[in-house]
């Protein structure tokens, strides 16, 4: 099956699989910082990064089906999890399959939290600073829209979000205290409170 439409719908959802993954890596910096977005209570953050990961697969689903589908360039099934295996352009379709891997991990994992090791989950979710730049690089390659004008801004302003919102999660990570010190700090904050009356501050970050 070939076709125009399966054409548009590939290059569509690979540009908005991206703007998505952009929104979900800066929401979990967000809550890594314990930020906040206005209007928006904390839980309510993470919720939105959650799903807003969720729908960044189920169309990554979409963008790899029109490829597959799509008799015009020569990718078999096998290829959309093996990388560098495709008979179209196998280094730029490779990095893809690659952050289609690591996606596929971080969401398996993400879905499992509550039944695997804190630290599993964590090494595997912070592969996602390395399935971005895998992603961006397979779109810049792979794409035929990425060659300029405004839907090349777009993609670079995601890089820009990106890398802005990495840096901050990673100077938060430095400058937070281990976690027996801030549960130290809340119980003492709390026991101030209770003593006085009057809220005392704990530490914050973010
Ligand atoms: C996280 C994973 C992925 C993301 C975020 C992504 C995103 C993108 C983007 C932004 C483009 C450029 C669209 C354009 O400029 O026209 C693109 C192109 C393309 N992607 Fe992906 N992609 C991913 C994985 C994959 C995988 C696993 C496959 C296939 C196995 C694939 C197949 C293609 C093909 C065939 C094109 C070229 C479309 C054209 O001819 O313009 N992608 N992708």
């Amino acid at each position: 099956m070939t076709g125009e439409v399966l054409w548009y719908l590939n290059r569509a959802t690979g540009i908005v699989t991206l703007v998505l993954m952009t929104v979900t890596v800066v929401l979990g910096t967000v809550v890594r910082r314990h930020g906040r977005v206005p209007g928006l209570p904390r839980f309510a953050v993470t919720g939105l990064h959650r799903n807003v990961g969720l729908l960044t697969a189920l169309l990554l689903v979409t963008h790899v089906l029109t490829a597959v589908v799509d008799s015009y360039v020569d990718i078999g099934t096998a290829d959309v999890l093996v990388p560098f295996t495709a008979g179209y352009r196998p280094l730029a379709i490779g990095l893809g399959t690659l952050a289609a891997d690591l996606l596929l991990l971080v969401v398996v994992t993400s879905l499992l939290r509550e039944r695997l090791p804190q630290r599993v989950w964590k090494a595997v979710h912070l592969t996602t600073y390395v399935l971005w730049p895998l992603a961006f690089v397979h779109g810049l390659t792979a794409g035929t829209d990425l060659g300029g004008g405004w839907l090349l801004a777009v993609v670079l302003a995601c890089a820009v979000a990106t890398t802005w919102a990495s840096a901050a999660a990673l100077r938060a990570r430095r400058t937070t205290p281990p976690p027996f010190e801030r549960a130290a700090a809340a119980l003492a904050s709390t026991s101030a409170a209770l003593s006085t009356g009057r809220p005392v501050g704990v530490f914050r970050n973010g």
